[in-house]
C-alpha cells in the first residue's frame, strides 16, 4: 500500500472536520492524490449504519450494540473505500478511525480499552493508520462553539453529560501519550487558523 493513511480525532467542537476539509484542498492544489472521508460513514452501507448510531430516538441503544455497530460501519467503510485507495496511492484523511471507539466506547462508556480493541482488530484485520492527529480541546470550550456556530447536526452523542465529555479528552491524552510515535498532539484551543498552520506544518512533509 502506497498512500499515506490519516486520521482526525478529538472531542466536540475541536474543529477537526474544518481542518480536515482545508488541508484537503491545500493538497488538492499541490496535485496530491488525496482521499477525504469519514466514520462512522464513508460508504453507502456504512452511512446507514451511521443513520442507526447516531439517531437521537434509539435512546435504548446498548453500548456493546454501539460499539458493535461502530464495528461493523469500519469494517465495510475500510473494505470498500479505505484498503482500495491506499492501494491505488492514494493518501487518506479519515475523520475518526478506530481510537474514537476506544475513547468513546472503552472508556468513556466503560466499556474497556481490550474489549473494543478486540472486536476493531476482527474489523480492520490490524490496519491502524500511519499517523493520527489529535485535536485537543477543553470539552466547555469545544461544546460552546458547537452551540454558537450551529450547523452540525444534532446527534445521539451530543446529549452525553460534561462529565463524558472529560473522559474523552482524558481517554485521547492518555493513548497519545502511549502512542506519541503515531499520535500528534495538535492545540485546538487555537484560532481557527492557527491549527491550521499547525497542522499543515506536521502533515505537508509527509503525504506522499
Ligand atoms: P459526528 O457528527 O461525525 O461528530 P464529530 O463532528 O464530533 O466527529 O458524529 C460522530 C459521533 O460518533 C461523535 O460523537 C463520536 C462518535 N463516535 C464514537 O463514539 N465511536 C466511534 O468509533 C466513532 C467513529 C465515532
Amino acid at each position: 500500500m502506497s498512500g499515506l493513511f490519516v486520521t482526525f480525532e478529538g472531542g466536540e467542537g475541536a474543529g477537526k472536520t474544518t481542518v480536515l476539509r482545508e488541508i484537503k484542498k491545500r493538497l488538492d492544489e499541490k496535485g496530491k492524490k488525496v482521499v477525504m472521508t469519514r466514520e462512522p460513514g464513508g460508504s453507502i452501507i456504512a452511512e446507514k449504519i451511521r443513520e442507526i448510531i447516531l439517531d437521537p430516538a434509539h435512546t435504548e441503544m446498548d453500548s456493546r450494540t454501539e460499539a458493535l455497530l461502530y464495528a461493523a460501519a469500519r469494517r465495510q467503510h475500510l473494505v470498500e473505500r479505505i484498503v482500495p485507495s491506499l492501494t491505488e496511492g492514494y493518501n487518506i484523511l479519515c475523520d475518526r478511525f478506530i481510537d474514537s471507539s476506544l475513547v468513546y466506547q472503552g472508556v468513556a462508556r466503560k466499556i474497556g480499552i481490550e474489549e473494543v480493541f478486540k472486536i476493531n482488530l476482527f474489523a480492520t484485520d490490524g490496519l491502524m493508520p500511519h499517523k493520527t492527529l489529535f485535536f485537543d480541546i477543553d470539552p466547555e470550550i469545544g461544546l460552546k462553539r458547537i452551540a454558537s456556530h450551529g450547523g452540525r447536526e444534532y446527534n445521539r452523542l451530543d446529549r452525553e453529560t460534561l462529565d463524558f465529555h472529560y473522559l474523552v479528552r482524558q481517554a485521547y491524552s492518555d493513548l497519545q501519550k502511549k502512542h506519541p510515535e503515531r499520535i500528534q498532539l495538535i492545540d485546538a484551543s487555537e484560532t481557527l487558523d492557527n491549527v491550521i498552520e499547525a497542522t499543515w506544518a506536521y502533515l505537508e512533509p509527509l503525504i506522499r
